[in-house]
């Protein structure tokens, strides 16, 4: 099949938010510390109601309404989360009852996991299937979701929730580039669950955020070679650049984040360049030619003078795709997919037409790509382009739409997620009103841990 990519993206968040300014005072830091510091303005949460099996139920039945699509036109499907509440039955299985009245229960793909780059992973993977011998002519679908909590501290700011759903095929609006990933692979220990009773994570927050970074580096690196290679076959001789690409998205723990990524990339570019180009194109930043990558992850003046360098580049090419991780947080796997959600909400079918979109994907541990799309070059009305962008279009007026909650009550919904973690025999407390109509949440765990759904 020609052009493999998303043809049609679902994106689904709870229905309430705790404020950050609420969350610094409540949390007693400084003004500004978690809005300017971490970038982030709003997190939304869930309550004891919605777990991830329910998110991504949610976020499958949106689709498959929105696109009307037969239930039977889905050969594959996998999930990416790193929300665990079973060692052994994936959030797979649960989503083949939405399929049961089909009577489609030939779909291949299963969950996949390591941090937030399981969604990545299952992206890799419909897509390969549709290229292998075998594929069975049907869609592919994937599924991230995830409920990202951390314990009272300097972590929690930095939580969020969400889910997507995307319809992976030929002929796509947004084409996965072919031989253009960039992998980068090893074993650390800065974000882990190695606890099976807590539902948070183990974290060593700075390590966390430079081994980022360096997985950003070499999956650059790599990504770069690779393009090029093909541009040399091609008869292309020059290097790539950030100019190459329209747009950059990545995974987003917090944005400010990002935002010193995107300096990364161009410190990236800048340490490669000739001399000639860095005098040219890098003006002001000659002080930092012959630095090596490796000795820079805690340089705090290449830091700062890349990130002023790249403000006219970040605010073209990465802000817009920062709405959903601004108001919303980290949704570790679905974190990357709901940065591609903004973009498309944020720009016209035009603005997109053709462009390259690159994109980071990262899940500690550690496990991380740089890839990228090319949007397809139709834009008009009706145009598969054009249907993908406006299907998005009301994210901000559904962000607007969600509850804000005191943060006295968030930390309370928290202490009873930690209550009702491996509980048995209950039905979680909450108002079925507080959940956006159509959502599907836990109505019962039984005594054998069984866990019922229903949809609000
Ligand atoms: N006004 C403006 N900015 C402020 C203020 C203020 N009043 N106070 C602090 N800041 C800035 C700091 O200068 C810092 O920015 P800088 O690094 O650009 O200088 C930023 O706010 C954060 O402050 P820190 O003191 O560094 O933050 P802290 O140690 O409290 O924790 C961290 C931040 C490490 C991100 C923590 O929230 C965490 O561990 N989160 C989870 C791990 C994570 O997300 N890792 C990322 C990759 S792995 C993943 O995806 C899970």
């Amino acid at each position: 099949p020609k052009d493999v990519g998303i043809l049609a993206l679902e994106l689904y968040f709870p229905a309430q938010y705790v404020d950050q300014t609420d969350l610094e005072k409540f949390n007693n830091v400084e003004a500004g510390k978690y809005t300017v510091g971490l970038g982030q303005t709003h997190m939304g949460f869930c309550s004891v109601q919605e777990d991830v099996n329910s998110l991504c139920l949610t976020v499958v039945q949106r689709l498959m309404e929105r696109t009307k699509l037969p239930w039977d036109s889905v050969g594959r499907l996998e999930v990416g989360t790193e929300t665990i509440i079973d060692k052994s039955k994936a959030i797979k299985t649960v989503l083949m009852e939405l399929f049961q009245d089909s009577g489609n229960t030939d779909i291949e793909g299963i969950d996949t996991t390591n941090a937030c780059y399981g969604g990545t992973a299952s992206l890799f993977n419909a897509a390969n299937w549709l290229e292998s011998s075998s594929w069975d002519g049907r869609y592919a679908m994937v599924v991230c979701g995830d409920i990202a909590v951390y314990p009272s501290g300097n972590a929690r700011p930095t939580g969020g929730a969400g889910a997507v759903a995307m319809l992976v095929g030929p002929n796509a609006p947004l084409v996965l580039e072919r031989g253009l990933r960039g992998t980068h692979m090893e074993n650390v220990y800065d974000f882990y669950k190695p606890d099976g009773a807590s539902e948070y994570p183990l974290v060593d927050g700075k390590l966390s955020i430079q081994c980022y970074i360096r997985a950003l580096d070499r999956c650059y690196t790599v990504y770069r070679q690779k393009i090029q290679n093909q541009w040399k076959q091609a008869g292309i001789d020059r290097p790539f650049t950030l100019d190459d690409l329209q747009f950059m998205i990545f995974h987003t723990p917090f944005c400010k984040l990002v935002q010193k990524s995107l300096a990364r990339l161009m410190f990236n570019d800048f340490l490669s360049a000739s001399s000639d180009t860095q005098t040219s194109l890098y003006k002001g930043l000659e002080a930092f030619r012959g630095l090596k990558l490796e000795d820079t992850y805690n340089n705090r003046d290449v830091e700062k003078a890349f990130q002023k360098a790249s403000l006219d580049m970040f605010n073209k090419k990465t802000k817009s795709s920062l709405y959903f991780s601004t108001h919303n947080g980290n949704s570790y796997t679905s974190s990357l997919y709901g940065c591609l959600a903004s973009l498309l909400s944020q720009h016209s079918a035009q603005d997109l037409a053709g462009s390259r979109i690159g994109a980071f994907s990262y899940g500690s541990g550690l496990a991380a790509s740089f890839f990228s799309f090319r949007a397809s070059q139709d834009a008009s009305p009706g145009s598969p382009l054009e249907k993908l962008v406006s299907s998005i279009s009301d994210l901000p007026k559904r962000l607007a739409s969600r509850k804000r909650v005191s943060a006295e009550e968030f930390t309370e919904i928290m202490n009873q997620r930690e209550q009702f973690y491996r509980k048995v025999n209950f039905s979680p407390p909450g108002d079925l009103n507080s959940l956006f109509p159509g959502t599907w949440y836990l109505e019962t765990v039984d005594e054998l841990h069984r866990r019922k759904y229903a949809r609000r």
